[in-house]
């Protein structure tokens, strides 16, 4: 990084500086959020529940869950208390759901291991289950104040840009763990945390980085270079793996939809689902037995990407009654199943 600050002779110092000053002016407004310079007490529970919503997810479409999430279970002692269905189900839709299960043991720990109270250190949040390296690091510095090396996707971008480190990622990752950590400090270590996460959301972008209103712009090698958006350099992708599979929608006379719980182990475990045939690797495969008797009419396909493979499921379409089902009205299924599962249930109507 050059040293061209006219701010300050240490190029940390110059763009720590920069970085704040710019957080000051433009900081997003997010329902988590206590704005810089805000002497309200920051809610670790807000910052926890935000943190381990925004892992994988936008804050755009965390936003929503944040508020019902907030407005249903208003403290940590209220979530932990929560039965198990009804906080699986309020996270449908936000994906990895094994995030919800162990941030429901998280919840549980701080309830009755720390009486509700959460720790402080990043060291004491690390213990919690369910809270990794990034959750503890951000909650220490955003609600609690503590010099802690909070590292997402955004952060990692920008010190690759920052850098220009030309190893590519994931082998970049301990390279810009440790680039990120020269700028940790005591001073207002929560808004430094954020203030790298909205310039990696805003200006920093993945794609289309806005170097013209870069505050950091002037100790910028990848900008320098030329080329800011080839950082960081990434590896070949394999390409994802397609899986196909069968999801029927059986209907009562009532209009009411046949689910399953899911088994609590693995993809969507725990969650509610449609019943489905395995997901196996290839279209070959001979036809799937229906999980009842019925006229099953063909409804077409959805697509679905999971994190490590793409699936097309088959819609099939059919009436009954009884069986070992959880029985349910078609508004609240939408609801509360994950999208893959809502997305065939739209197409079911298609039949
Ligand atoms: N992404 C993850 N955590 C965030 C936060 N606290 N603010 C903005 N974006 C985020």
């Amino acid at each position: 990084m050059p040293s061209a600050s006219p701010a300050a002779a240490d190029p940390v110092e110059s763009v720590r500086a920069a970085l704040l000053d710019w957080y000051d002016r433009h900081a997003r407004s997010l329902p988590w959020r206590t704005p810089p310079g805000d002497a309200a007490p920051v809610d670790p529970y807000r910052v926890w529940l935000s943190e381990v919503m925004l892992q994988q997810t936008t804050t755009v479409h965390a936003a929503p869950y944040f508020a019902a999430f907030t407005r249903r279970w208003p403290t940590v002692a209220d979530l932990a208390a929560a039965a198990d269905d009804e906080v699986m189900s309020a996270w449908a839709g936000l994906g990895y759901y094994a995030r919800a299960r162990n941030m429901l043991k998280g919840a549980r720990a701080v309830a009755s291991g720390h009486a509700g109270v959460f720790p402080d250190t990043e060291a004491a949040l690390l213990a919690l289950p369910g809270v990794g390296p990034y959750t503890a690091a951000a909650v220490a510095s955003i609600a609690f104040g503590r010099a802690a090396n909070v590292v997402d996707g955004n952060v990692e971008r920008v010190m690759a840009r920052l850098f220009a480190v030309e190893t590519p990622l994931p082998a970049a990752r301990t390279q810009l763990r440790a680039l990120a950590a020269r700028f940790v400090s005591d001073h207002r270590p929560g808004d430094w945390a954020q203030a790298l996460m909205d310039l990696g959301a805003t200006v920093c972008r993945p794609r289309t980085p806005d170097c013209g209103v870069c505050p950091v712009a002037f100790a910028c090698e990848g900008l320098a270079s030329g080329e800011p958006a080839r950082f960081p350099v990434r590896a070949p992708k394999a390409e994802r793996p397609r899986r196909t599979g069968v999801a029927w929608v059986l209907r009562d006379a009532a209009g009411r939809v046949a689910l399953v719980r899911r088994p609590a182990k693995g993809l969507l475990g725990g969650m509610l689902g449609l019943p489905t045939s395995d997901w196996t690797a290839g279209p070959d495969q001979p036809p799937p037995a229906a999980p009842a008797v019925a006229d099953w009419i063909d409804a077409g396909t959805v697509e679905h990407v999971f994190t490590h493979f793409s699936l097309t499921l088959s819609v099939r379409v059919g009436r009954g009654e009884g069986g070992d089902w959880i029985w349910t009205e078609e508004a609240g299924a939408l609801t509360s199943l994950p999208t893959v599962f809502a997305k065939a249930l739209i197409a079911s109507s298609r039949a």
